[in-house]
């Protein structure tokens, strides 16, 4: 929600990303379940993805936070906030935030974790710049962190080769200049698709047991095409809609950031906008759907390769588990 009387923007004023060194690439996919390089990308977009091989989403979100650290004047002991979007919290509690505060030192810091699937990272930013607006806390930290390697079946070919391993974190601060920041959200969610991509096991509806391990019901569950038909939808509408909501015309967006779920998704949705390719931040090739990273991922890797600059209006998109999806208009404030 756009609010009328804003006196404060909350902008992202520094970015910091981990991926784990390991590689999977898709020639390993075809050693140990059936399938091809060549329909891995033509279907999904996905060449490699990584995995986290000792460490936990903790670990990963920590190391995300002390990358933006070492790249920006932020302390640790200043953080006022800690928000973790995951679906592979480290344990179901205590929260992964506080795990994080920990390895990280943030000691004057609160925190808690957030939990939207795929869209995690942009309900996470919308609840972050929340705080920052309201005035009351000036440092909010807002991770996507998620191992889905641990809640991957690899031996299911249906969603083995989709995911991978990373967090990406972004410093959320004051604004007063209301050029920049984040300006705009839509955000959704529908119970409805609860049958559609699931983890079932683990909490109180079906509690760890053997049957459930037997039933596998401690891995992704995904119905990969019922899920792609509201996924295109759900995306593509909701980006043409903040634009509409906004005025903003193609032109006058520099970027589309999109959930790297699959490249066909992040193409419909850039075709409903109106957007050209060279304008659509891409790196599933690279990383796969590393669910609540991939878009602060997106974020880090293009901002430090000089491709956004001050002043560049982008347009954040998302679909996920629950149904969960949306969108977020910023104006990029960072030079
Ligand atoms: N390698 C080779 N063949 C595979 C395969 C793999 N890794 N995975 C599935 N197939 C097969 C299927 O078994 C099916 O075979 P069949 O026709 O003999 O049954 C065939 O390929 C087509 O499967 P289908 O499910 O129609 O493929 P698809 O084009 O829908 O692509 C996904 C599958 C998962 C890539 C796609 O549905 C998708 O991206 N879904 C949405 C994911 C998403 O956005 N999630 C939300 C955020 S997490």
């Amino acid at each position: 929600m756009q609010s009328k009387n804003k006196t404060i923007n909350a902008a992202i004023t520094a970015v910091g990303m981990y991926v784990p060194d390991k590689v999977m690439d898709n020639k390993y996919f075809e050693s140990i379940v059936d399938t091809n390089d060549e329909w891995i990308i033509t279907r999904t977009g996905i060449k490699e993805r990584r995995l986290m091989e000792n460490g936990a989403t903790s670990d990963m979100a920590a190391f995300a936070i002390q990358d933006l650290m070492k790249t920006s004047s932020l302390k640790p002991e200043e953080i006022d906030v800690i928000i973790v979007a995951t679906v592979t919290p480290d344990m179901l509690f205590p929260a992964t935030a506080c795990l994080v505060q920990e390895k990280i030192g943030a000691k004057n810091a609160w925190g808690f974790d957030l939990s939207a699937a795929c869209s995690g990272f942009l309900f996470a930013l919308q609840t972050g710049a929340s705080l920052v607006e309201s005035g009351s806390y000036k440092k909010v930290v807002v991770v996507g962190s998620d191992k889905m390697s641990a809640i991957t079946d690899y031996t299911d070919r249906n969603t083995c080769i989709l995911f991978g391993d990373a967090a990406s974190a972004v410093l959320l601060e004051p604004s007063e200049d209301l050029n920049y920041g984040i300006k705009d959200s839509l955000l959704y969610v529908d119970g409805s698709g609860r049958d559609a991509l699931n983890m079932k096991a683990g909490g109180s509806l079906n509690p760890a047991s053997h049957d459930t391990i037997d039933k596998k019901w401690h891995y992704i569950y995904q119905d990969g095409k019922a899920v792609f038909k509201v996924a295109v939808k759900g995306m593509a509408d909701v980006s043409y809609e903040i634009m509409e909501k906004n005025g903003l015309k193609s032109e006058d967006v520099a970027y589309l950031v999109p959930h790297q779920a699959n490249l066909r998704i992040i193409d419909a949705t850039a075709e409903r906008m109106g957007i050209s390719k060279e304008k659509v931040m891409i790196n599933i090739d690279k990383y796969g759907n590393t669910t609540a990273a991939t878009i602060p991922l997106c974020l880090t890797e293009y901002y430090r390769a000089g491709k956004v600059k001050k002043g560049d209006n982008l347009i954040l998109a998302a679909f996920g588990a629950g149904y969960t999806w949306g969108s977020i208009y910023l104006t990029w404030g960072l030079d």
